[in-house]
């Protein structure tokens, strides 16, 4: 962060200057008659010299840049340098018909606290406070929204991560609501030389109009999206369902409505794990085992019922967990593989988590188990719901347990909210995948996730466990599109089309 006469800026790394050829192409593209244009954080001005090319001194520019430094084009219209624009739009009582602009990709939270504190508390479309976690790109966008005039028009080029940040999932959901038309145009290669970051351009015309229109043009580069700009009237648009209600973009932690942890940790699995051959081979009886699922195939479903389980029994799978009560150890067969040696199939007992507990032979195991999710698939995340009375679980799998004692549709309601769209996203981002082709997921990653909060759905059980068959199948799409009409209703097609 450079300081500046008292004035903190934000990192070199956000002066990105958009090229003249692109700059003129978005001039063209909404400023056909408008006169009073605005450029949030005009730089060295190319969006100054665009206007004033096209449409000469008739059109009025006002650029803004906390950058104290002046630039040639600064002449071409009425310049606030060393000024932060978030802080200023904020008294701005003026409104403009055009704006334009590529404002700073920062991170709010890495911003010095005098423009922190005015981003993170840039409102969105549905009034809350965006915070520090959003990036100032957003905040730039939403407020420029507010100083646009009734029927004027925005262009910006912005970061890709407008297209599937969960900070801005509510600009998303409600931005062709604000406007007569929207098209994003994103371009495969970087807009930018000096940026690998993806880009798109935003163009969003007519504020207040009813056409609530929306169209995502998918082009090769820079000049493929110069062409694109100058076409967009050739291309249609699809109509956009009114936005949810702002109750479903209320976003919630997956971790304050469940607890995710590890199933039971034997410390060996070899001896505590095993099948019903196994267990009937030993003589151990019933009361000395509990049923468990230990393998990730165990739990590929929407849920597990007794009969699931009985059929993993059945087919020998490794099921019954070895945790016999203080009584159960004097029978025989029970102390028998208790004093196993170790090298004849006994535990390791110097195992650093079989040495540290007391008894050795009692694995401790969640108490209440109400789903499980595997962490090793190339699935992405979802609850097998537990409608077992006892099954638990070993540490290869996670084990659900809601902190609210909800009821049975309320739960699979939270199963589908895992399953919409912006979920996906997100575990997509905290999937690690290593070499060998394998994707984890982690407890910690997965509590981090914000899931849509549900609305009441009174077939959330049936919902969820279809969606679940298509996730299995390797049918995500669908899956997605069952969760999201679920959760949003009729979703909209902005999130979509492409
Ligand atoms: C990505 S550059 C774009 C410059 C110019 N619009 C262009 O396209 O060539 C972002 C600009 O935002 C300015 N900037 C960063 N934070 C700002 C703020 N809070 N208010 C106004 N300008 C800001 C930077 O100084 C920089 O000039």
């Amino acid at each position: 962060v450079i300081k500046t006469r008292g004035l903190a800026l934000p990192p070199s790394e956000c002066k990105v200057y958009t090229p003249t050829a692109l700059a003129k192409a978005m001039v063209a593209v909404v400023g056909r008659e408008h006169r009073q244009w605005l450029e949030p954080s005009c730089g060295k001005g190319v969006f100054l010299k665009a206007i004033r090319d096209r449409l000469g001194a008739r059109a009025q520019a006002t650029g803004v840049d906390l950058d104290p430094i002046q630039a040639s084009a600064d002449k071409l219209g009425t310049v606030l340098r060393g000024v932060d624009f978030l802080d200023w739009s904020r008294t701005q009582k003026k409104r403009f018909d055009c704006i334009i602009g590529n404002p700073p990709f920062v991170a709010i939270r890495s911003l010095p606290p005098s423009l922190r504190d005015v981003a993170a508390d840039v409102r969105t479309l549905s009034g809350d406070p965006i915070g520090i976690r959003a990036n100032t790109w957003y905040a730039f966008v939403l407020q420029s929204i507010r100083l646009l005039k009734r029927g004027g028009s925005l262009a910006f080029v912005l970061p890709s991560a407008a297209e599937y940040a969960n900070y801005s999932s509510d600009g998303r959901a409600r931005i062709t609501s604000e406007f007569d038309r929207v098209d994003l145009i994103r371009s495969r290669r970087p807009l930018f030389e000096s940026v690998q970051e993806g880009t798109i351009v935003l163009v969003c015309r007519g504020k207040g109009g009813l056409g609530n229109t929306f169209r995502r043009h998918l082009v090769a580069d820079v000049n493929a999206a110069i062409r694109r700009l100058g076409d967009l009237e050739g291309a249609v648009a699809k109509q956009c369902p009114p936005p949810p209600p702002a109750q479903t973009d209320r976003f919630v932690r997956l971790d304050e409505v469940v607890d995710i942890r590890l199933g039971g940790v034997t410390g060996d699995a070899r001896y505590f794990v095993f099948s019903e051959s196994k267990r009937k081979e030993l003589g151990i009886p019933r009361s000395s085992v509990v049923p468990v699922v230990s393998k990730s195939h165990h739990v590929a479903s929407g849920a597990l019922s007794s009969n699931d389980w009985e059929s993993l029994r059945n087919g020998d799978e490794r099921i019954w967990l070895f945790r016999p009560t203080p009584k159960a150890v004097h029978n025989k067969a029970v102390s028998e593989y208790l004093e196993l040696a170790s090298n004849s199939g006994g535990c390791r007992r110097q195992n650093y988590k079989v040495r540290n507990r007391n008894p050795w032979y009692t694995t401790p195991l969640p108490s209440q188990v109400d789903g499980f999710i595997t962490g090793m698939s190339d699935r992405g995340a979802w609850i097998c719901f537990n409608e077992t009375d006892d099954v638990n679980a070993t540490n290869t799998l996670y084990v659900v347990s809601f902190k609210d004692r909800l009821g049975r549709q309320s739960r699979y309601a939270w199963g589908l909210s895992l399953l919409t769209s912006p979920a996906r996203q997100q575990i997509r981002r905290i999937t690690r995948r290593y070499a060998d082709g394998l994707s984890k997921l982690e407890p910690g990653g997965l509590g981090g996730l914000h899931l849509p909060l549900p609305p009441r759905i009174p077939n959330a059980v049936s919902v969820y466990q279809d969606a679940v068959r298509h996730l299995m199948r390797g049918d995500e799409r669908t899956a997605r599109r069952i969760a999201d009409d679920a959760i949003f209703g009729a979703s909209c097609v902005c999130s979509r089309v492409s």
